[in-house]
C-alpha cells in the first residue's frame, strides 16, 4: 500500500464564544481546524479550536493568523469585529467571508435600516435618523409615528442602548439620555410575535432558509425559540422573499438572520446579523444542516446542504444560572432533549451559558416536553 500525505485544512474565525465553538465544531466533523483571532486570554473556543490572543486590530496577530491558516477563508462570529480587520485581511489577499460591505451595514442601524428601505426594498418601521442638535426640529418629526424607540445606531444588543419615546415632546430628554450619539428613531411596531428566518448564500449564489422561528424574551434576552409552529404558508414565503432580496443586495455569502416582526399577515423587518444566531441554534438536532456547518460550506466556498426541517423543535436558553445536577439529570433522561453547555469561565447574571434543544414528533408534543422541561429547570 502506497501512503499519500493528507494535508492540514484550516478555516479562520474571528471571535471566540459559543457561537464561534459551535462554528469549529461543525468545520472539524469534516476535517477543519478552526484558528481564532479573540481577546480573551481563554476563550471558549480554545478547548475545540487554536487561537490566539490579541485585539482584533493587532496587525502582528492577524499576521500569524494568516500564516496559521495558509491561503485559507476567514469567517466571524459577530458583527462588531472592527472593519478595519477585514481590510487588513483582504489587503494580504485573504477571503473574509461574509465581507466588509455586510458588516458595515449591520453595524450601524442607519446604514442598515437605510438599506432594507432603500436597496432591498422590504418593509421596515418608519424610521427617523437623529445626528445633531438641528434634526430635533426636523418637520419630519412633526407627522412622526409615536410611540416610538430611540436606539442608537452602533453597539446595541439585548435591548441596550435603546429608550421608549412617548411622545415628540420626549424626544430630547430621550436622546440626552444615550449622550447624544447618532441614533435612530424608530416607530413602535404593534406585532403578534417575533420571528426569525436564517437565510445562507454559498459562494456560487445557492441559497438556504430556515424557519421561520418564533423568538421569545425575557429582559431583552431570548430566552426561548420554537420551530415547526402552525404558520400560514403566505408568510413562510413573503419571509423568504425578502431573505433572498436583503442577501442578493448585499451579494451576501455566509449565514445572515434576519428578524421580524410578524403583523397579522404583514411582516416588518427588525435587523440582522451577518453570522449565526441564537435562534438557529436548534438547526443542529433539528434540521437536516446546522446553521453553523452551512458557515463552514459557505464560508470554505463548498455547497451548500439542504436545509430541511426534520421535526419541530425548541431551544430554551440558559442564562445566567446552571440547572441543578439533579434537574439535569432527570432532563438529558427525556427522549428528544440536547443538552449545550459552553463551559464558561463564570456563572453570570444575564450571561448566556448553554442552551437545551428540544425535538417532537409534532408541535403539541414538543409544547408538553417544554412544559416539563422548564418545570424541571426550576426544581
Ligand atoms: N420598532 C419596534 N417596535 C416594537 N418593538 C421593538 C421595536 N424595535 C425593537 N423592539 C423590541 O426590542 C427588542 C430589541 O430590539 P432590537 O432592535 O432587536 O435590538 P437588539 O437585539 O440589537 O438589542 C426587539 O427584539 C423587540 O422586542
Ligand atoms: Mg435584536
Amino acid at each position: 500500500m502506497t501512503s499519500q500525505k493528507d494535508p492540514a485544512r484550516y478555516v479562520g474565525m474571528l471571535g471566540g464564544g459559543q457561537l464561534g465553538r459551535m462554528f469549529a465544531q461543525a468545520a472539524h466533523s469534516f476535517g477543519y481546524r478552526t484558528v481564532a483571532l479573540v481577546p480573551e486570554e481563554q476563550p471558549i473556543i480554545a478547548d475545540v479550536a487554536q487561537h490566539i490572543t490579541a485585539e482584533y486590530t493587532d496587525t502582528v496577530a492577524l499576521d500569524k493568523l494568516v500564516a496559521a491558516i495558509g491561503d485559507a477563508p476567514v469567517t466571524l462570529e459577530f458583527e462588531n469585529i472592527p472593519v478595519k480587520t477585514l481590510e487588513y485581511l483582504e489587503s494580504k489577499s485573504v477571503t473574509v467571508r461574509p465581507g466588509i460591505r455586510a458588516l458595515k451595514i449591520a453595524q450601524d442601524r442607519r446604514l442598515e435600516k437605510t438599506f432594507f428601505r432603500e436597496d432591498a426594498q422590504v418593509p421596515t418601521a418608519p424610521f427617523f435618523i437623529l445626528e445633531k442638535d438641528d434634526d430635533l426640529k426636523n418637520e419630519q418629526l412633526v407627522s412622526f409615528s409615536f410611540p416610538a424607540i430611540l436606539k442608537t445606531a452602533r453597539d446595541g444588543y439585548d435591548g441596550k442602548g435603546q429608550v421608549k419615546v412617548s411622545s415628540l415632546d420626549e424626544l430630547a430628554a430621550a436622546w440626552e439620555s444615550l449622550r447624544k450619539v447618532p441614533a435612530i428613531l424608530e416607530s413602535f411596531v404593534t406585532f403578534d410575535r417575533e420571528l426569525s428566518i436564517l437565510v445562507v448564500r454559498g459562494a456560487d449564489g445557492d441559497v438556504a432558509f430556515y424557519g421561520p422561528f418564533h423568538n421569545e424574551h425575557e429582559d431583552h434576552i431570548l430566552a426561548t425559540t420554537w420551530s415547526g409552529m402552525p404558520l400560514a404558508d403566505a408568510t413562510v414565503e413573503s419571509a423568504y422573499e425578502l431573505g433572498q432580496s436583503v442577501v442578493e443586495k448585499l451579494d451576501y455569502v455566509g449565514v445572515l438572520c434576519i428578524e421580524l416582526f410578524q403583523c397579522g399577515d404583514e411582516l416588518v423587518v427588525n435587523e440582522m446579523a451577518p453570522r449565526p444566531h441564537n435562534s438557529g441554534h436548534l438547526t443542529i438536532e433539528t434540521y437536516t444542516a446546522s446553521q453553523f456547518e452551512q458557515q463552514a460550506r459557505a464560508a470554505l466556498g463548498l455547497p451548500l446542504a439542504p436545509a430541511v426541517m426534520r421535526s419541530p423543535g425548541a431551544m430554551i436558553n440558559i442564562v445566567g444560572f446552571r440547572p441543578s445536577e439533579a434537574a439535569l439529570q432527570q432532563i438529558m433522561a427525556l427522549p428528544g432533549v440536547h443538552w449545550h453547555w459552553y463551559a464558561k469561565d463564570a456563572i453570570k447574571e444575564g450571561r448566556k451559558l448553554g442552551h437545551i434543544t428540544l425535538e417532537a414528533s409534532t408541535f403539541e408534543k414538543l409544547e408538553e416536553l417544554f412544559v416539563e422541561v422548564k418545570g424541571l429547570l426550576k426544581s
